[in-house]
């Protein structure tokens, strides 16, 4: 896939600048209130009882914080936490490995756990429900189950794609939450505070105006910051006013809304040539040369959350709000 600004997912460039930026405590952490709430009883609760907490499934979109919530239970619970992935835990041995390494009470932090493979998904079942793993010695007939007692760990699991768990695995996990896209506030409140981390003078107008462009997503916003410093530093001593933010993400091709090139294409190409939709999705994807599969996973959720297209059984449809998005009129009887 092309390299993209506002992609959510992460980047290499992320990488060096996001753990500067993520809060350490539930204190630090702005928005998903009800994500907070909950957690800050279910943690109190365990740590009363002296007991690890319940298994925890965390989802929702990519950049919403799922890892930051992670290492933020972990350090409020003052356990270890070990991270992994679905796809890389490869053979059972591995997950066997990982299981055998922790502590009582320690995190096991699984980001994408839609992707583990089934086998190993299975290793899972007792080991979330009674703290042990069956472990097969030997090969052939002379191969023999041992059950190995697991200390009593927390197993968070962290998926963009909740669909995608089997009913067992996701029946095992406690507390499920789901984190929603950060209001424009909260996202001018992580920026601010980003920007005092980063040094980078940043005012409240600068701030809104990056916000309004970060499509719900701190990891976007934060992205964006970047990107706009270099140019206050550069041309404008170090100032991000709302002109400095605009002026750089015009630049850049994010527009008002936050809405690149290709997310203007595709509505732009179903108004033009399909006078608004319906259109299927194969037939949208190849007028604008993408696969349908990009488009449903990265272009069209932010589109639908903003209420500019419209999924019907008959194909995609851009609503009145899309045909206000760029100024063009829009005529019910369609
Ligand atoms: N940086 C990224 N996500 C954040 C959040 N939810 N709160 C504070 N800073 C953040």
């Amino acid at each position: 896939m092309e390299r993209r600004i506002l992609t959510a997912g992460t980047q290499e460039e992320d990488k060096e600048f996001e753990p500067k930026l993520r809060p350490d405590r539930l204190e630090n952490y702005i928005g998903q209130e009800n994500i907070k709430n909950n957690l800050k009883i279910f943690m109190e609760a365990a740590k009363q009882r002296h007991e690890a907490l319940d298994h925890v499934l965390l989802y929702g979109p990519p950049g919403l914080g799922k890892t930051t919530l992670s290492n933020i239970i972990a350090a409020e619970m003052g356990v270890q936490i070990k991270t992994t992935s679905g796809p890389a835990i490869e053979r059972a041995g591995d997950m066997a490995a990982v299981l055998n390494s922790l502590n009582e009470g320690d995190i096991l932090f699984i980001d994408e756990i839609h992707r583990l493979n089934r086998m190993i998904e299975e290793i899972l079942y007792p080991a979330m429900e009674d703290f042990v793993i069956d472990i097969m010695i030997g090969k052939g007939p002379g191969a023999k189950s041992v059950r190995l007692d697991l200390p009593h760990f927390t197993l968070i699991g962290a998926t963009t794609r909740i669909g995608l768990l089997t009913a067992p695995l996701r029946d095992r996990f406690g507390v499920v939450q789901r984190l929603e896209p950060y209001r424009i506030e909260n996202l001018k409140k992580i920026l601010l505070r980003s920007a005092e981390v980063l040094q980078v003078q940043l005012d409240e107008a600068g701030a809104e105006e990056i916000a309004y462009r970060s499509r719900g997503t701190p990891r976007i916003a934060n992205r964006l910051l970047k990107r706009v410093r270099d140019f206050a530093q550069v041309q404008y001593q170090g100032h991000i006013t709302a002109e400095v933010a605009k002026f750089a993400l015009d630049l850049l091709d994010v527009d008002k809304m936050g809405l690149d090139y290709v997310d203007r294409k595709m509505l732009m190409t179903l108004i033009e040539k399909f006078d608004g939709g319906p259109a299927g999705l194969e037939t949208l994807a190849a007028s604008i040369n993408e696969d349908a599969e990009t488009i449903e996973d990265v272009y069209e959720p932010y589109l639908l959350q903003l209420g500019y297209l419209q999924r019907t059984p008959r194909g995609r449809v851009v609503t009145k709000s899309g045909y206000a998005h760029f100024g063009l009129p829009y005529y019910e009887t369609k």
